[in-house]
């Protein structure tokens, strides 16, 4: 009776293959990186992120138009402010860049989801994502200080129009802290988006070209996580749910698969995966050689985030897939 189950049954043809398929990829589930810059007509390409463009406020506008038409519902917001300074007043000042990209593209496309990235490491003078000891180059940020300046930073983000809040710094309690001082400033409805399991990863490479947040000296070890830690991230997820978070984020997303998962099994939040920028750029770099096929490698990327358990996925590729999506509808 050899075999009576075979699998290849019902891989015949596209249409049996659509009926069993398990996880769609669909714009929906798209988050796209924008990085706003002072100025006015101002493009310029990331050399280490092919397509990927600083952009000011009026060309952040026309971007947003365009990611709206393609059905991506949702930006997510990084500045690169015209000074840099230990408080990082770039990042709170009501007059900031990304409070000017979010109420600009909040009145131009009132329809598309805002998303604030509330860190301080591209408003600090020395790149680190918070205050540090005078004198210190060790890169040991001074936690609880530092939360004073993110509660500061979400609010005025939350004032400009941001309609989803993410904190991405690492620092324990932001959770609570940024949830107390929105509601405090009225914000009770506005979301957390928590970069709750987020690693200290050499994938971000070229994103601290294009935010200009490298640090000047240290590294980012003593609060992103341990590349070799699972158990840990489920700790930090747990203390972000407590704290009130409303979405979770685990990032990077290629090298973590095992995280996303092990994440969904433990929450019903809705769970994020960032699919960052040196993952993006690994595969323009080959494309851009001929080595692989950027559609299909970038299509099959995104939908193992989804297999993994991620609901939403933030990416660079978010407008290229949107379009091949479309494509093949
Ligand atoms: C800043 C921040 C980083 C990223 C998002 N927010 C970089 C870092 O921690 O150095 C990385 C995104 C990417 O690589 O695409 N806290
Ligand atoms: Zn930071």
């Amino acid at each position: 009776m050899f075999p009576t189950t075979r699998p290849r049954r019902l891989r015949q043809t596209s249409q049996l293959r659509r009926m069993v398929r398990e996880t769609v990829l669909t714009p929906d589930d798209l988050i796209y990186p924008l990085f706003a810059v002072p100025g006015e007509g101002i493009a310029s390409e990331v050399k280490s992120m092919p397509g990927v463009f600083q952009l000011s406020v009026d060309k952040i506008v026309q971007e947003a138009k365009e990611v709206y038409d393609l059905g991506i519902p949702s930006i997510i917001l990084f500045g690169i402010p015209e000074d840099k300074d230990t408080d990082a007043t770039g990042a709170w000042h009501d007059c900031g860049i990304v409070q000017k990209a979010a109420t600009a593209v909040k009145e131009a496309v009132p329809d598309l989801i805002v998303i604030a990235d509330t860190c301080l490491c591209e408003y600090t003078n020395h790149g680190h994502c918070g205050y540090l000891e005078v004198g210190d180059l060790s890169g040991r940020v001074l936690n609880d200080p530092t939360l004073e300046l993110l509660k500061k930073t979400a609010v005025s983000q939350a004032k400009a129009g941001a309609d989803i809040i993410a904190p991405s710094g690492m620092m324990d309690g932001f959770v609570t802290t940024i949830r107390q001082a929105l509601d405090e400033a009225g914000f009770e409805d506005t979301p957390i988006l928590s970069y709750a399991a987020k690693y200290a990863s050499a994938y971000y490479g070229p994103f601290r070209d294009a935010a200009d947040s490298t640090p000047q000296f240290g590294d980012r070890r003593t609060y992103q996580m341990d590349p070799a830690n699972a158990r840990e991230a489920l700790k930090e997820v747990e203390l972000d749910i407590a704290e009130g978070a409303d979405m979770l984020m685990v990032k990077p997303a290629l090298s973590y698969m095992d995280i996303i998962w092990r994440v969904k099994e433990i929450t019903n939040l809705p769970v994020a995966a960032y699919n960052v920028s040196g993952e993006y750029s690994m595969i323009k770099a080959a494309a851009l050689n001929g080595w692989i096929d950027e559609q299909r490698v970038t299509l099959e990327t995104l939908i193992s985030f989804k297999r993994a358990g991620a609901d939403l996925i933030l990416t660079y590729h978010a407008k290229d897939a949107a379009r091949w999506l479309q494509e093949q509808a």
